[in-house]
Formats: structure tokens, C-alpha cells, sequence
């Protein structure tokens, strides 16, 4: 299995011809290392799908091995990752600490705790795949995911799966497959977000604009409850709106319109209606500093309105990763018109996610964050 995977991943590096636009960032020394880590996975996904698997003795060797290996590539990953634009590096980051602690979990034996953070590597790479836009989906996972068992996954489980092997396409398939088969019930809509996770794939990592509209006004026809077919129903008026871009604009002034749009269309603050725009300016955002040449001061305000729609998307990992943007915004221009509302919202992101029954704990190292970004903004 292993000699054959080394060499399937060699004949894939020498065939594939990546064709990247020009001005923009080639990801090319991170691919060793994902088809590194690709390999592991695949190695021990079966063994991970029941319990008496995963810490049964026979197969303790193969995982602790492949554990290692995909700890070892993620620090590589997260070395290349962190010179990366703010996003990139923050799930990198994530990735090494997920993989470390699986690793470590399980070599002392604490399963349930290593099958956690195994799962937390699965988060982390299909969050960090769907994070931006993608030219081709991959040639060197088409034969991998092939050899899966997908019936093990659960509903949407094959579907993520395949977002997370790169294989984009036959993931929006496997989506349009479950929405337009009759027995899907609207728990299951509403529980699993499926919609949103198409959405995010679709629009930010595809740019399919067209096959959303088609897939949508099919699944608008069908019964379900009032409330996604309104969602439905201003999804495709927005997606019909993006697609009148006028190209005079840069990336950064366009996403900027959208998230005015979105705001509008948001009528009070978990409601989704102004998703779509989100999505896209996320999209157009991260393309933007995909690119060469930025001035700092675009940098900062690509970053803060990078916040503004992560936290308006509302992905529990990604929503985290607007903390982030929010702080590297207010370290390039403190002095900027935005800093302040940059530091506000940071400020509340993160009493947010440190409150709890007893109420808000801050950590000191965030304590003494919080007042160092104080002081460059006022
Ligand atoms: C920091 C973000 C990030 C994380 C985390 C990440 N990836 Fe990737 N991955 C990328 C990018 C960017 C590419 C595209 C590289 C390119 O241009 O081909 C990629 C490409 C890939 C490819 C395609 C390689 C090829 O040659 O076609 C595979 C497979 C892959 N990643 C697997 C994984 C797995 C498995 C994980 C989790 C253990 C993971 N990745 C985590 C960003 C990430």
C-alpha cells in the first residue's frame, strides 16, 4: 500500500502542469507536503471510523507511525504557512497543534482524546480548503478518493469529504445529488447548514455562479419549510447581482459594495439573507491579497473587512479566524478610519468566546493583547 502511494504521488508530481494567474501566489512548495499528509490520512481513515479499530494493537503501529508523519509535514505546512497571508497561516497554526496533540494522545493511550484531535486534522484541512478559490481541483487525490468507502460517511459526510481531497467538483455533485433527492427531510437541511457548506464551495472556492442559480431555483419548487425558501429565493437574487460586476473595480473596492449589500439585506443579526454577498466578498478579499503587489494600507483594510465577513458567515473555525484578522488590521494601521471599529469588534469577539457560566475569564496573555492593541488605536 505505502510503496504504492510514494509512487503514485511521484508519477502525480511529475505529470501534473499547474497553471496559476499571473501576479498571484503558487502554492507549489506546499504540495509535497499536503500529498505527505494526503497519504497518511488515507492510510488510517479506516481505522478510524469504529473505536475498536482505531486502539486495537494491530493496528496501533500503522497509526502512531502515520500520526507522526502528519504531525511532522504540518509543522513544514505551518513554516510555509505563516509567511503566508494572516488566514493561511492561522489554519496552518491550527493544523500543527491538532496533529501534535493527536499524536501525542495517542501515544499515551488516551484514545478517545486522539480520536478527537484526529477529527480536528479533518476540520482543519477541509476548513483551510474551502477558505478560498481554487483554479483546478487536484489530479493527484482523483485515484484516492476512488478507493473509499463513502457509505461509512453519513449524508453529507461523502461531500465533505471530497471539499476536503480537492476534488471540488464531484463534492458540488454529491451536494446537488442530496438536495434533489425526494426523501432529504428539512431537519436535515436545517440541522447540518448543507445549504451554506454548497454555498462556500460553490461560490468562494468555484465561482459557479450559474450552477448554484440552476440548483436553487430547482430546489425552491420543492415543499419546505418558509424560511429556507425565503433564504432560497434572496440567495438567488443576490447571485444574480454579483454576476454584474463592473470589472473597473479592484477586488478590495468591490467586496467592499457587497458587504454594504449584505448589511442591507440582513434584517436583524443571525439572519442569513445577506450570505451570498458575504461569501463573495470573502472571496474577492482573499484573492486580493493573493496578489503580489498590495499597499499596507489595502492590506489592513482587506484584513478588517475580512473580519467583517467571517464573523457574518458565522463557520465556527473560520468565525475564529476573524479574531485574527481583525488584530492584523489594527497592527498595520492603527491610525487608520477603521482601526477603532477594528478594536471594538475584536474587543467584543473576544469576550464573546471567553464567557462562560462564570463569566468572562480573560487570559492574561489576551488581557495584555487587548491593551497593547488599545494603545496604537486611541
Ligand atoms: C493552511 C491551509 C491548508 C491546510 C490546513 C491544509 N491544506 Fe491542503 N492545500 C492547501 C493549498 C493552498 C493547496 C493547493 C496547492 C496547489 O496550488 O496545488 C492544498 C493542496 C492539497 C492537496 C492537493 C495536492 C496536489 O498535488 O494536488 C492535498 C491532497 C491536500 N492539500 C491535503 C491536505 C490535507 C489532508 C490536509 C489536512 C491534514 C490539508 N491539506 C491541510 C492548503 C491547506
Amino acid at each position: 500500500m505505502k510503496k504504492s502511494v510514494v509512487i503514485l504521488g511521484l508519477c502525480a508530481l511529475i505529470l501534473s502542469g499547474y497553471k496559476i494567474k499571473s501576479g498571484e501566489k503558487d502554492y507549489a512548495e506546499f504540495r509535497p507536503h499536503m500529498r505527505a499528509v494526503y497519504a497518511s490520512l488515507m492510510t488510517i481513515f479506516p481505522l478510524t471510523l469504529n473505536k475498536s479499530s482505531f486502539m486495537s494493537k494491530d493496528n496501533t503501529k500503522t497509526i502512531q507511525d502515520n500520526l507522526n508523519l502528519i504531525a511532522e509535514h504540518s509543522t513544514m505546512i505551518n513554516q510555509l504557512a505563516s509567511k503566508d497571508e494572516k488566514g493561511h497561516a492561522y489554519m496552518s497554526f491550527q493544523l500543527e497543534r491538532n496533529a501534535r496533540q493527536a499524536a501525542r494522545k495517542y501515544r499515551e493511550g488516551y484514545g478517545d482524546q486522539a480520536h478527537f484531535f484526529v477529527e480536528e486534522v479533518f476540520d482543519t484541512c477541509l476548513s483551510c480548503h474551502t477558505s478560498r478559490s481554487s483554479a483546478s481541483d487536484s489530479e493527484f487525490t482523483m485515484d484516492f478518493a476512488k478507493n473509499v468507502n463513502m457509505d461509512a460517511l453519513g449524508t453529507f459526510g461523502k461531500a465533505k469529504f471530497l471539499s476536503l481531497s480537492r476534488q471540488f467538483d464531484q463534492a458540488m455533485d454529491e451536494y446537488e445529488r442530496i438536495f434533489t433527492n425526494e426523501s432529504m427531510s428539512s431537519e436535515e437541511l436545517l440541522h447540518f447548514d448543507p445549504l451554506v457548506d454548497y454555498l462556500v464551495l460553490a461560490v468562494r472556492v468555484k465561482n459557479e455562479n450559474d450552477r448554484v442559480i440552476k440548483t436553487f431555483s430547482t430546489l425552491m419548487k420543492k415543499p419546505m419549510p418558509q424560511m429556507i425558501k425565503h433564504d432560497l429565493e434572496v440567495w438567488v437574487e443576490a447571485l444574480n447581482k454579483v454576476k454584474k460586476r463592473n470589472k473597473k473595480q479592484s477586488d478590495l473596492e468591490y467586496a467592499k459594495i457587497l458587504i454594504k449589500e449584505g448589511k442591507t439585506v440582513n434584517e436583524y443579526p443571525r439572519d442569513r439573507s445577506g450570505l451570498v454577498y458575504y461569501i463573495y466578498a470573502s472571496k474577492y478579499l482573499k484573492d486580493h491579497l493573493k496578489k503580489d503587489k498590495v499597499s499596507t494600507q489595502d492590506k489592513a483594510e482587506t484584513y478588517f473587512q475580512l473580519g467583517l465577513c467571517e464573523l457574518a458567515i458565522g463557520e465556527p473555525l473560520l468565525a475564529a479566524e476573524s479574531g485574527m484578522y481583525l488584530e492584523e488590521a489594527i497592527r498595520l494601521a492603527p491610525k487608520s478610519s477603521f482601526a477603532r471599529q477594528a478594536f471594538g469588534l475584536y474587543e467584543e469577539f473576544l469576550m464573546y468566546g471567553y464567557t462562560g457560566s462564570s463569566g468572562t475569564k480573560l487570559p492574561a496573555e489576551e488581557k495584555a493583547k487587548l491593551a497593547e492593541l488599545k494603545k496604537m488605536v486611541f
